[in-house]
C-alpha cells in the first residue's frame, strides 16, 4: 500500500522525520508531498524543501519526495496513494486535522486519512518555532537536521 505524507515542511524538522520514519515502516511506499502554494511566501522554495527532505530521508529506500500545487487528494491519486498520513502533536491540532480529513473524504471517498501521534519529545515542535529560534540565534541542533540548520543560518547570517 502507498501512503502520502503531505505538508508545508518549511523546513523539515525532526518531528516530521519521526513521522516519516514510522510511516515508511508501515507502508510499502511513502511519498512525502510538499505543498507548493503560490499564494504563500515560504521561507524555502519547493525545490529547496525537496532537497532538504531528500537528504534527510536518504536512508529510507521506500520513501520519495514530490511537490504539488493544488489539492492533496489529487496528489494522492496521482501517486496511487490510498492513505494520507498526518501527525498529531497536541489536542489543539485535532480540530483542524479532523476538518481536513473530513474535507478530503468528501473530495476522495476512496482515500483514508491516518493520524500518527507525534513522539513525545517532538510534541511541541513546529517549523515556525525552528525558524524563529534560528533567526534569534538559539540552539536548534536537537530540532532539525544539520543541513537544514545550515540553510537557516545562511538566511539569517
Ligand atoms: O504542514 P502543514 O502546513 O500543516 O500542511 C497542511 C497541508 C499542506 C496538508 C494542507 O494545507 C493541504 O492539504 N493543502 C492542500 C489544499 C487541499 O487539499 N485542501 C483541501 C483539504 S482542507
Amino acid at each position: 500500500m502507498i501512503a502520502l505524507y503531505p505538508g508545508s515542511f518549511d523546513p523539515i524538522t525532526y518531528g516530521h522525520l519521526d513521522i516519516i520514519e514510522r510511516a515508511s515502516a508501515m507502508f510499502d511506499q511513502l511519498v512525502v508531498a510538499i505543498l507548493n502554494n503560490p499564494q504563500k511566501q515560504p521561507t524555502f522554495s519547493a525545490a529547496q524543501r525537496q532537497q532538504q527532505i531528500e537528504i534527510a530521508i536518504a536512508h529510507l529506500a521506500n520513501t520519495r519526495v514530490t511537490h504539488f500545487p493544488g489539492l492533496t487528494v489529487d496528489c494522492a491519486r496521482q501517486h496511487k496513494a490510498q492513505v494520507i498520513i498526518r501527525g498529531l502533536r497536541v489536542l489543539s491540532d485535532f480540530e483542524h486535522e479532523l476538518q481536513m480529513a473530513h474535507t478530503n473524504k468528501t473530495l476522495a471517498a476512496e482515500i483514508e486519512t491516518i493520524f500518527l501521534a507525534t513522539s513525545n519529545e517532538y510534541s511541541f515542535l513546529s517549523s515556525s518555532a525552528v525558524r524563529e529560534i534560528a533567526r534569534l540565534g538559539g540552539p536548534i541542533a536537537h530540532l532539525a537536521p544539520a543541513h537544514v540548520i545550515a540553510d537557516l543560518k545562511a538566511i539569517w547570517a
